[in-house]
């Protein structure tokens, strides 16, 4: 068998082992029959006339005609060029630059009668004889090349893909860090001012009793200005705390993926709290509608991430320059299940792009800060962690705008440790 050389995806014809062996069209068929037994890998022998290729005499070629009655007799002594006559079809050529693969399925193509014939190769006018046998098995190693090729950049994109995902979670957990910060710098800023303003009164009224000039209407008055700066730092400083629980829980919902019982309707404030930033460099405005005792057993770090996505992509995607958008919330309860009706009344999404919305990496803002994946994350989301279903509707039945109709169980499946 051939020894085949080191072949790689786009290998050529022109690589392949290939043998020259030629005879003029006059020289009698019994040299032909010396040549191919002389070596023994040789496919065949070129007829050239003239200088230019005539045909070709495979060794099967050869053979069959030998065998035929009377064909050592006739041919043997004779100019090949009656032996040629004799075999039916000139030789497939190819060029030596074309691809192995290409030049295996023109091989395969020729009628069953030719398939095991040699290929002529022509490269710089020099043409050369290349087994078929050869070919195809140069072509099953390159198959297999390509096929590892095929895997290795598969698992390279699933890496990738993984990439992705993780850079996505880090950028929504900058997200909320950025919406704890922007949250809790009201609270803490009113509690500042009026503490400051509390500690301004108390050195006014330290100096005045120190002068011994403190009146009693002066030191009732400080009372009740302390008292309402203590209310006001008291209830800033409980809100900022709430926020922080709020968002503690989120960030460990988000790292660790915790299922946990919680109430949709703060969760679904919570989210939004942490999206104001974003919110506030729009004219947008988001509204919520959701029954206050709604109790889910799920995974709120995965609903968290869907409200996210949908929301971003609503003040990303939807308005035109200028408009003044809505988005809304509204979250039904039915059977054991709860609908979340997630609309906006934007321009929309065209028919065309609707089937694709969940496809990985579909973007109309590619190069613009769109990966596309974020719906894709989303549709996984609520597939398989939240075990529901999502579907997208635009126009909406109340006008232009894109819906998102999400059905989730009130309790979610058990894990799914496939789930990204
Ligand atoms: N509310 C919407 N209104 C109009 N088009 C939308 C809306 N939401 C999504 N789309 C369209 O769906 C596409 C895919 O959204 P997806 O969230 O998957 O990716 P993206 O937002 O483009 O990129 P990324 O989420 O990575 O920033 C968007 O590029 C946009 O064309
Ligand atoms: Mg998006």
């Amino acid at each position: 068998m051939m020894h085949l050389p080191p072949l790689h995806c786009a290998s050529t014809l022109g690589e392949l082992p290939a043998f020259d062996e030629t005879v003029g069209s006059e020289t009698p068929g019994e040299e032909v029959a010396r040549r191919l037994r002389s070596r023994e890998e040789l496919p065949g022998v070129m007829v050239t006339h003239e200088g230019h290729l005539a045909g070709v005499i495979s060794r099967r070629g050869f053979l069959e005609t030998m065998s035929q009655r009377y064909g050592l007799e006739i041919y043997l002594q004779r100019p090949v060029r009656m032996l040629l006559e004799a075999l039916p079809t000139p030789p497939l050529r190819l060029p030596a630059e074309l691809s192995v693969h290409h030049a295996a399925a023109r091989a395969l193509e020729r009628p069953e009668a030719e398939l095991y014939e040699p290929v002529a190769v022509d490269s710089g006018g020099r043409p050369r004889l290349v087994d078929v046998h050869t070919l195809l098995r140069a072509q099953s190693r390159i198959l297999e090349l390509a096929h590892a090729e095929t895997a290795r950049a598969l698992d390279e994109l699933r890496d990738t893909q993984e990439d992705l995902l993780e850079a996505r979670k880090m950028a929504a957990l900058g997200q909320l860090v950025a919406g704890i910060a922007h949250e809790i710098n009201t609270p803490v800023g009113v509690s500042l001012t009026a503490a400051t303003h509390w500690r301004e009164e108390a050195a006014r009224l330290r100096s005045a009793f120190e002068g011994g000039g403190l009146k009693r209407s002066e030191l009732k008055r400080f009372l009740s200005h302390g008292d309402e700066s203590a209310g006001l730092v008291i209830t800033n400083l409980q809100r900022a705390a709430e926020l922080i629980r709020g968002f503690k829980q989120v960030a460990v919902d988000q790292s660790v993926e915790t299922r946990r019982p919680f109430k949709l309707r703060s969760y679904l404030k919570t989210v939004l709290h942490s999206l104001r930033p974003r919110l506030k460099q729009t004219p947008h405005v988001v509204e919520v509608e959701c029954p206050k005792r709604l109790t889910l057993d799920s995974y709120p770090g995965a609903l968290w991430q869907v409200i996210t996505n949908l929301t971003i992509n609503a003040l990303t995607h939807a308005f035109e320059e200028g408009a003044k958008g809505l988005v809304r919330i509204d979250v039904h309860e039915r059977d054991e299940r709860v609908l979340i009706d997630f609309r906006d009344n934007g321009r929309g999404v065209p028919k065309a792009h609707q089937e694709r919305l969940f496809e990985p990496f579909f973007t109309t803002r590619r190069g613009r800060g769109g990966t596309g994946l974020g719906l894709h994350i989303t549709y996984n989301l609520v597939t398989r962690r939240l075990g529901g279903e999502i579907h997208c509707e635009s126009p909406t039945p109340a006008g232009p705008g894109t819906r998102f109709l999400i059905d989730i169980p009130a309790v979610a499946p058990d894990a799914d440790r496939s789930t990204t």
